[in-house]
């Protein structure tokens, strides 16, 4: 796969990115010192502007253990294309948080390969997530 997205990203073509607003991921209390739960969705609200990817926020995904979670779900060329929903754990700093904006805007998942150290926060859905993508 490309870097280079092979489709718009605009409306309804692009990626989706959701992030985990429960009871754990984002709560200022929960998290390790440092952390700016507001300031990353800034960061990604940015992104989803300049790019035309949508971010959007989700109550508690399941895995509080890896918090902050981050889905990116793919645009529908992306799913054409064999990309799926894309789990990420740990998503607490600046960097990873700058990974899943360029990633996104480059297509997301099926249309673009992931920057490799984000690929090593990829995490397990939970099951019940899992039956639901297959759907
Ligand atoms: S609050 Fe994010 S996974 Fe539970």
């Amino acid at each position: 796969m490309s870097s280079t997205p092979r489709t718009p990203l605009t409306g309804s073509g692009s990626c989706t990115v959701a992030v985990c607003r429960g009871c754990c991921c984002g709560n200022a209390r929960k998290q390790q010192p440092g952390t700016d739960p507001a300031w990353q969705l800034e960061l990604l609200r940015a992104g989803a502007a300049e790019h035309g990817f949508q971010v959007r926020t989700t109550d508690c995904l399941g895995p509080c253990d890896q918090a902050d979670v981050i889905v990116v779900r793919p645009s529908a060329a992306g799913r054409r294309a064999g990309g799926r929903a894309v789990w990420i754990g740990f998503v607490t700093d600046d960097d990873s948080t700058e990974e899943v904006v360029r990633w996104a805007a480059a297509g997301g998942p099926g249309i673009a390969e992931p920057p490799l150290t984000l690929e090593l926060q990829f995490i397990r859905p939970p099951r019940d997530a899992r039956v639901r993508s297959r759907r």
